[in-house]
């Protein structure tokens, strides 16, 4: 190879080597292969070389252009090789590294109750209805056998709605889940066994009492049910949900206008330390009774073919009790302080009651 062909290959190599990236290669490599490049250059000049040197000419020519292709191949192929390592390192997962967990939200204590209402009747083969907020009152109140100007209606503190329905009646925000016990009856053909969660309302606002809340109802109805059937029904469901297999639960005699007999639960706790279970008071938890062979009339269903058994409860009472919360208010407003103490994970699974 003559001296100007050995200076171009010298220069080229520099020239790839400094090249650091690809956009730098390609311009190397057009300045000396391109249409203008050195080397295109030196081959077009070939046909001005005297013919005794073209020969030897040519021959160096196309070993320096062999030379200086597998060069510049080579130089693209380490500086791809190096952009496919860096962007491997960049991108580099560890896998072994433990998972960076997401804030999660917490469960609100009135929705754990709930859920677990769920999930102790529902093992024994409760299902789950719902009704409006919005009710009329012939749902709400005469259905149950609480007829106008009777003093329950003047008791539950009603919100009245604006206006009369379509079927002539006046609505209600419901002061109870108690309608929704008409509702299933209108609906579904006996035997009925359905718990009723839901939010409920009355005019009604001190430390003890919100104007919305929350109860929880329940209906059996089928052939044969006895007031034996819903005190074992209670005692289970009073046991399972509060976690102590002893507690006492006591009926006690009361009125309600849907049910006859009506009666009240108690359990036991301890007035001074506030402890469930033992102490020998007593804690009035829920309204229940054998549903009014009227109710069942109303409702369309033989009272004499079917009886049936309902209660109704309070979901924030028995919530601030199970948990010894000791204040109403902060259920309604959404401090996450009291949230985050109060409040349940969503990750933790429901309570078993097994051998309750
Ligand atoms: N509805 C009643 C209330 O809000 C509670 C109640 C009592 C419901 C007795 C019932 C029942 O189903 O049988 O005070």
């Amino acid at each position: 190879m003559t001296d100007d062909l050995l200076a171009l290959k010298t220069e080229t190599d520099a020239a790839l080597a400094a090249a650091g990236d690809l956009r730098a290669w390609d311009a190397v490599r057009v300045a000396v292969l391109g249409r203008s490049g050195s080397l295109t250059g030196l081959l077009k000049e070939l046909g001005k070389v005297a013919p005794e040197e073209r020969r030897a000419r040519g021959a160096a020519l196309n070993e320096l252009k062999e030379a200086l292709t597998a060069a510049i191949d080579a130089r693209r192929a380490s500086l791809e090789e190096a952009a496919l390592e860096a962007r491997l390192a960049s991108e580099r997962l560890d896998v072994t590294l433990p998972p960076r967990l997401a804030p999660t939200g917490l469960i609100h204590p009135i929705s754990r109750t709930m859920e677990e209402m769920a999930a102790i009747f529902g093992a024994m083969g409760f299902a789950i209805a719902e009704g409006p907020d919005i009710e009329d009152d012939w749902r709400n109140f005469g259905a149950l056998n609480i007829p106008a100007h009777h003093p329950a209606r003047q008791d539950m503190d009603t919100f009245y709605v604006p206006g009369i329905d379509a079927d002539g009646r006046q609505r209600v925000l419901r002061t109870h889940t108690s309608p929704v016990q008409v509702r299933t009856m209108l609906n579904q053909a006996p035997p009925i066994r359905v718990i009723v969660p839901g939010r409920t309302y009355r005019a009604d606002h001190d430390a003890t009492h919100s104007p919305m809340f929350h109860q929880v109802e329940g209906l059996v109805i089928d052939r044969g049910i006895t007031l034996g059937h819903l005190k074992g029904c209670l005692i289970d469901f009073l046991r399972a949900f509060f976690g102590i297999t002893t507690l006492p639960v006591r009926f006690r005699s009361s009125y309600f206008p849907f049910t006859e007999p009506s009666m009240e639960v108690d359990i036991g706790w301890n007035r001074k330390t506030g402890e469930l279970g033992g102490g020998g008071d007593w804690l009035e938890i829920l309204g229940s009774g054998m549903v009014h062979p009227k109710v069942l009339a109303n409702c369309g269903i033989d009272p004499r073919e079917w009886q049936g058994f309902a209660f109704g409860m309070g979901i924030e009472r028995v919530t601030m009790l199970k948990h010894g919360i000791p204040d109403l208010r902060p259920f309604y407003e959404s401090d996450i302080r009291w949230l985050r103490h109060y409040g349940f994970s969503a990750l933790a699974p429901a309570m078993l009651h097994e051998g309750v």
